[in-house]
């Protein structure tokens, strides 16, 4: 197995750059990638390739969160696709990469700026999530307009419904007394919440913005000419996609780290509000990959490349478990002779350091891979009493 290191993509496996992009950063999501590693990947797989194979047309992210991937490769005229387990990075996802007429963009701007002269009857809706009760994580005249706004968006069309839910969800933690400690939601009595009204306009001025801005860049010469291909995205398991065999040029993806980070709490509040079920979190929970939870395997239920350490950590065990099934469904639907980029972290879990990396990419070769490398983007120094380790982010690349 190949390892090599490029540091120049170390700066695109965070959400750091994505945070600053017209549309990518209509929603923070802290374990996303930016827009620079699908580039770099696709004109990897472009340069690995021989000179007469063609250049990939169809991308896959099995993973596809906030749908880094899939906008990259629209705005590159790809056809994509991407899956997930969560209805919010799906929804997120769909409403990113969807075409909007400029009649949608115009009704998002008019509801934004006459909504809150309307007088308001209480909302008949009931908003409930997991961990708290609303009424104790958001000032009660935020949690009012919330309530208002969730219900007065349903009544509109798809395009600027999406939009405008889309920007309510986005300025919950902003609203909020709640702050992100590591993995966990907390309440914190400091906090000062800004006002919802503020925050939501502002937002859906700045979604505005860049769509007119895309729209006036891609304007047709020839009115009729067709936008780029909106690329298809499913809530479903990586595992089990249920897509064609041989059927994708690409894959790029980011699965989640082994890190005891669950999607469904710490995105909790926004998944509660989009699927108004306080269910949907377990729902999300049972199609993820088990990063957060473990429970013991017997070694015979193991990938082999794990070793011992899934047995004395529950977690590791489950997790390979789990990836394993992603990876034999990503060999399944990749044409031969083509690539998955997939992007990890080693972890520090337990105070054992799990080269994540290379058993991701033993395993690979196992199911069925022809070669794989692990090109290393970045290194941290980790702790791990008594002493400290050099972990790393890599991509892992899977060659069918
Ligand atoms: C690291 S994030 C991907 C971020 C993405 N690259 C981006 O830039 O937004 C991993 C994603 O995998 C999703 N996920 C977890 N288990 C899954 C499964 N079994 N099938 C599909 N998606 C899953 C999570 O909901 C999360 O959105």
């Amino acid at each position: 197995m190949k390892i090599t290191n490029d540091f120049s993509i170390g700066p695109y496996m965070t959400f750091d750059q994505s945070k600053e992009l017209p549309i990518h950063s209509w929603f923070w999501y802290k374990e996303g990638f930016s827009p620079e590693l699908v580039k770099w990947a696709i004109a990897s797989e472009g340069k690995n390739k021989n000179d007469n194979a063609p250049v990939p047309e169809r991308l896959l992210d099995p993973f596809c969160g906030v749908g880094t991937s899939l906008l990259a490769a629209k705005e590159k005229g790809m056809f994509a696709k991407g899956v997930d387990a969560s209805d919010l990075a799906a929804f997120v996802s769909k409403t990113k990469t969807r075409n909007y007429s400029s009649r949608d963009i115009e009704m998002a701007k008019e509801f934004s700026a006459s909504i809150f002269a309307e007088s308001r009857p209480p909302a008949p809706l009931q908003w409930e999530f997991e961990l708290f009760n609303p009424a104790a994580a958001f000032p009660k005249r935020n949690l009012n307009d919330i309530m208002f706004l969730r219900e007065r968006i349903e009544y509109l069309e798809p395009g600027p419904r999406s939009l405008l839910l889309l920007a309510l969800l986005s300025v919950l933690p902003q609203a909020s007394l709640v702050i992100k400690d590591g993995g966990v939601l907390k309440i914190s009595k400091e906090k000062s919440a800004m006002p919802l009204k503020d925050a939501f306009r502002r937002k859906v001025k700045r979604m505005v913005a860049d769509l007119e801005a895309k729209n006036e860049t891609n304007a047709p010469a020839n009115p009729g000419q067709n936008a780029a291909p909106e690329p298809e995205v499913f809530l479903g398991d990586a595992r089990a996609m249920g897509f064609p065999d041989d059927s994708e040029d690409i894959i790029v993806t980011s699965p989640p780290y082994l890190n005891n980070i669950d999607y469904s709490k710490i995105y909790g509040m926004e998944l509660s509000l989009l699927a108004m079920s306080k269910a949907a979190a377990e729902e999300v929970r049972l199609r993820s990959v088990r990063s957060f939870i473990g429970r013991k395997m017997r070694v015979q239920e193991m990938p082999v490349e794990v070793g011992e350490i899934g047995e004395r950590i529950p977690i590791i065990g489950t997790y390979f478990a789990d990836m394993e099934g992603a990876i034999k469904e990503m060999h399944r639907v990749l044409c031969p002779g083509s690539c998955a980029y997939v992007n990890v972290s080693n972890s520090v879990i337990h105070e054992t350091h799990v080269l994540v990396d290379e058993v991701f990419a033993e395993m690979a070769l196992r199911i069925g891979f022809s070669d794989v490398e692990i090109v290393v983007g970045a290194e941290r120094i980790a702790d791990v009493k008594p002493q400290k380790v050099r972990t790393r982010e890599s991509v892992v690349i899977m060659r069918k």
